[in-house]
């Protein structure tokens, strides 16, 4: 047999996931030939910084801090983006579909927000991009939902995706380990982003959100139609009620669609201990999808780290390697995506938890009641601990029926203007 073809890949990004990415390259390079039918080499790779010291065993004669190393290379057909965020990664990825390379990210930012021009130059250009990494980790996904659930329409995805958060959370619920302790480890383990604050206000999971609901809705969700609020006001206070009542707290990535329209929501959530998703652990990721013929469907498994996500690279790498070697073509967008109006948060209607410290006086609950009845949100159960008489206030938890968000948030606003009201410690939306 005749030496294969060899298939030049460029790298851009040498951090947690291009180190996997890269040892996965030169640990299956007999794997890889044989499923894509060439024999990827890897030609060079961007850092920020040649002089880091690095783990990876990669020759440090490919390193280089030049992107016009890689997008200048005739030889290279695919550039792997893993280094991240919004700048300069989207300008490397359009200029090297621009120049006729196939693209490979985990770029969830710009993907999310940049996908449709993205996808558009790619096709003008007759390449590819693909993206299964950029959410859920190793997660099979995106494929999934372009492949086998075609014949579905997708009416709703419930999907805890980010796994720094999911990580904190289940350390804070059940350990009682504080916030910044859980974070540094997240951090340590290489789940976090860069800018961490992504994580813990709900971006990341908004931007990967804003990609599932595109695949799966076939329409175009962007970030900023996606209501998006972090996990930084939940207290150790808040996780003991949620275990009184029989909750788990999640931070959740919702979307539903139903007759032209969407609703798209990355919050915490108190869930039903009992419920699949209240059970998904640590760096664990879980997205339960829902199609008209299929029903339930949950994927699960993990949503970050170095190996998982170099898994979802990889296996988009040996899919543009096929159609760049075999001439096999990957279909992505078949359909052309449907024009859907955006249902605001205001209009949501949910269960809803609301922690606040008041005035321990005879009349005060009444008055809370009144405010709730007046909107008509009728409350389910009221939880009273013990009265602090150094301050001569009490803390008391209203979990509610079903209400309109709109009322519960005027209703927050009414509370907040009474004398007798301390403080609203929390509202947490409840599902199921
Ligand atoms: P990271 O550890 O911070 O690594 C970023 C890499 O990019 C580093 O090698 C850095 O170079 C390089 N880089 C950064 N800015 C650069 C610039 N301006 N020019 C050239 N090189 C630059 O990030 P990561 O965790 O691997 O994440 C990479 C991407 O994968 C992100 O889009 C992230 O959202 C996504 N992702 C991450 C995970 C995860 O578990 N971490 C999972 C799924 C998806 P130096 O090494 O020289 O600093
Ligand atoms: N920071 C992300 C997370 C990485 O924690 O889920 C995986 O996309």
């Amino acid at each position: 047999m005749g030496a294969k073809r060899r298939l030049g890949v460029g790298l851009m990004g040498l951090g947690v996931v291009g180190g996997g990415v890269a040892e996965a390259l030169l640990n299956k390079d007999r794997l890889l030939a044989e499923e894509i039918g060439c024999q990827p080499e890897l030609r060079k790779v961007l850092v920020r910084d040649r002089a880091k010291r690095r783990t990876v065993p990669v020759d440090t004669a490919l390193l280089t801090a030049d992107p016009e190393e890689i997008l200048g290379d005739a030889e290279i057909e695919i550039v792997i983006e893993v280094i991240g965020g919004e700048r300069p990664a989207l300008e490397y990825i359009r200029q090297a579909l621009l120049r006729g390379k196939h693209v490979v990210t985990a770029n969830k930012e710009v993907v999310a927000k940049h996908g449709a021009e993205l996808l558009k130059t790619a096709r003008e250009k007759g390449v590819s991009i693909l993206y299964e990494a950029s959410v859920g980790g190793g997660i099979p996904l995106l494929l999934p939902l372009h492949r086998s659930l075609l014949a579905n329409e997708i009416t709703t995805i419930y999907a805890i995706i980010n796994g720094t958060t999911n990580y904190i959370l289940t350390r804070m619920s059940g350990e009682g380990m504080s916030f910044d302790v859980a974070l540094k480890k997240a951090q340590e383990l290489g789940y976090a982003e860069a800018e961490p604050a992504n994580d813990i206000e709900g971006r990341d999971a908004a931007y990967k959100l804003a990609i599932l609901a595109t695949v799966a809705f076939h329409t175009i969700v962007r970030p900023v139609d996606i209501y998006c609020q972090g996990i930084s006001r939940l207290c150790e206070v808040d996780f003991r009620y949620a275990r009184e009542l029989g909750y788990e707290i999640k931070l959740l990535a919702i979307a539903k669609q139903r007759a032209g329209t969407v609703e798209a929501r990355v919050h915490p959530v108190f869930i039903p201990r009992e419920f699949l998703l209240a059970k998904v652990d640590g760096v664990y990721n879980a997205v339960q999808i829902e199609g008209d013929l299929v029903g339930k469907l949950i994927f699960y498994g993990r949503g970050a780290g170095a190996q998982p996500t170099a898994s979802a690279v990889i296996s988009d790498v040996i899919e543009t390697g096929r159609a760049i070697c075999g001439g096999e073509q990957r279909g992505t967008q078949s359909r052309p995506p449907q024009t859907m109006t955006i249902r605001p948060i205001s209009e949501l209607e949910t269960r809803y938890y609301l922690r606040m410290s008041i005035a321990d006086r005879p009349g005060v609950l009444a008055q809370i009641a009144k405010i709730l009845g007046d909107r008509s949100i009728s409350i389910a159960s009221v939880i009273q601990k013990e009265a602090d008489d150094a301050t001569q206030s009490a803390e008391i938890v209203i979990m509610t029926h079903p209400a309109r968000e709109r009322s519960v948030q005027e209703s927050l606003s009414d509370m907040e203007g009474l004398s007798v009201v301390r403080e609203v410690g929390n509202l947490i939306r409840v599902e199921g």
